[in-house]
């Protein structure tokens, strides 16, 4: 393909900063939305050369991208590429019948919807704004508006919940048939307001979260899920296509605050500043990437999929005692050149990850 396939947009927006986030979001500000589209819309107009003429996927993340004024939101997407899959992130309190409408008409083939969990004690442990029933309402509501392809977001592991409240969570996303799962261990992120008030107690938990992860594992394969990203789970081939890529190794744009692009051997950031975006000021940090460094993250997110990865060229990555010893354990198998993590690898991921890489 000439030009780069995928095209992420960040919407920095939000009602309300939940404690443990430290995604790089800006809370209310209404009257600066139109002012940001405007410069989104710059920023693409000036990087659209590296676009393909054929995008694959387009993903709208935030922040809160459905909190963005809605007629702003639907001129940044009537304006962005058609893509083959086009999602956008969606906390369920925002959701609507006109928003729903108004996404479908404007070309999204796919919403995220931040659930997280599907308990009021542990939603406000969150601080999140939704309660479980609006979550069930926006996925309604989303279903009505006539789309077949919605993911949920879980977290597990928040202060309080017990392996019999994970499994209530879980039952309750599978009973809404999502086609796509994220479910992801909370993490302590430095700095914020929840790692202040939580972070021994994350800490202290720390060793139970394996057999959280095998509970949820074994709980959404067994509801006939696949498992095919260590966080990820689809129905059939339902994977997320944006996401994929990033997981494959492909270059993507990235535009708006803060939003990180990696093409053609350099990776580079915007500013995290919103006066500066919002003047056309996007300060890049600009880190090149070596042949070194993009092989060890082929491999480390390579190896999060299902599947062998290819190895052809990564070889000089990999730590020949370090992949002995994961194969004498049963974590990975190599064949001619491929590397595949058995189940119990996957489970340890990274750890086993680490030991691999040279
Ligand atoms: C860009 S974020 C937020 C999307 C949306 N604004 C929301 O809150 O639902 C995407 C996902 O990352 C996950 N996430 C955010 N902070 C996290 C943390 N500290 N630990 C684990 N998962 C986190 C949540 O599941 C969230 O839905
Ligand atoms: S978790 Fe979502 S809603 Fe909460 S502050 Fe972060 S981006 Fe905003």
């Amino acid at each position: 393909m000439n030009g780069v396939g995928h095209l992420y947009v960040h919407l920095p927006f939000c009602a309300h900063r939940c404690g443990y986030c430290d995604f790089v979001t800006a809370v209310g500000r209404l009257e600066q939305h139109a002012a940001y589209v405007d410069a989104l819309l710059r920023e693409l107009d000036e990087e659209r050369h590296v676009l393909s003429d054929d995008v694959e996927t387009v993903f709208l993340g935030g922040g809160t991208p459905t909190f963005t004024a809605l007629h702003e939101l639907v001129r940044l997407l009537e304006a962005l590429p058609a893509a083959e899959e086009v999602t956008v992130e969606a906390n369920p309190e925002t959701v609507t019948p006109e928003l729903t409408r108004a996404l479908r008409a404007a070309g999204v083939t796919r919403v995220s919807l931040g659930a997280q969990s599907f308990q009021p004690q542990l939603l406000r442990v969150l601080e999140r704004g939704a309660q479980p029933d609006d979550v069930r309402r926006a996925f309604a509501q989303l279903r009505d508006a006539g789309f077949d392809n919605l993911s949920l977001d879980l977290i597990y592991g928040i202060p309080g919940q017990s392996v019999a409240d994970l499994e209530a969570d879980l039952a309750a996303a599978l009973a809404l048939e999502p086609e796509h799962l994220s479910c992801y261990e909370l993490e302590a992120k430095p700095g914020t307001r929840f790692t202040v008030h939580h972070g021994d107690e994350l800490a202290r938990q720390a060793e139970a979260m394996e057999d959280y992860f095998e509970r949820v594992v074994a709980v959404l394969t067994d509801a006939g899920y696949r498992w095919y990203e260590t966080a990820n789970f689809c129905r059939g081939d339902r994977r997320a296509l944006h996401n994929l890529g990033y997981w494959l190794g492909r270059d993507y744009l990235g535009i708006g605050m803060g939003a990180v692009s990696t093409i053609g051997g350099e990776r580079r950031r915007n500013t995290t500043k919103l006066a500066r975006y919002l003047g056309g000021r996007y300060d890049r940090e600009i880190e090149p990437l070596d042949e070194g460094t993009r092989a060890r993250e082929r491999l480390m997110l390579g190896l999060r999929l299902d599947g062998p990865l290819p190895i052809a060229g990564l070889e000089h990555a990999l730590d020949p005692a370090g992949l002995a010893r994961v194969e004498q354990l049963g974590l990975a198998e190599r064949a001619d050149d491929t590397l595949t993590l058995t189940e119990r690898g996957r489970y340890l991921g990274g750890a086993v990850t680490a030991t691999l890489l040279r």
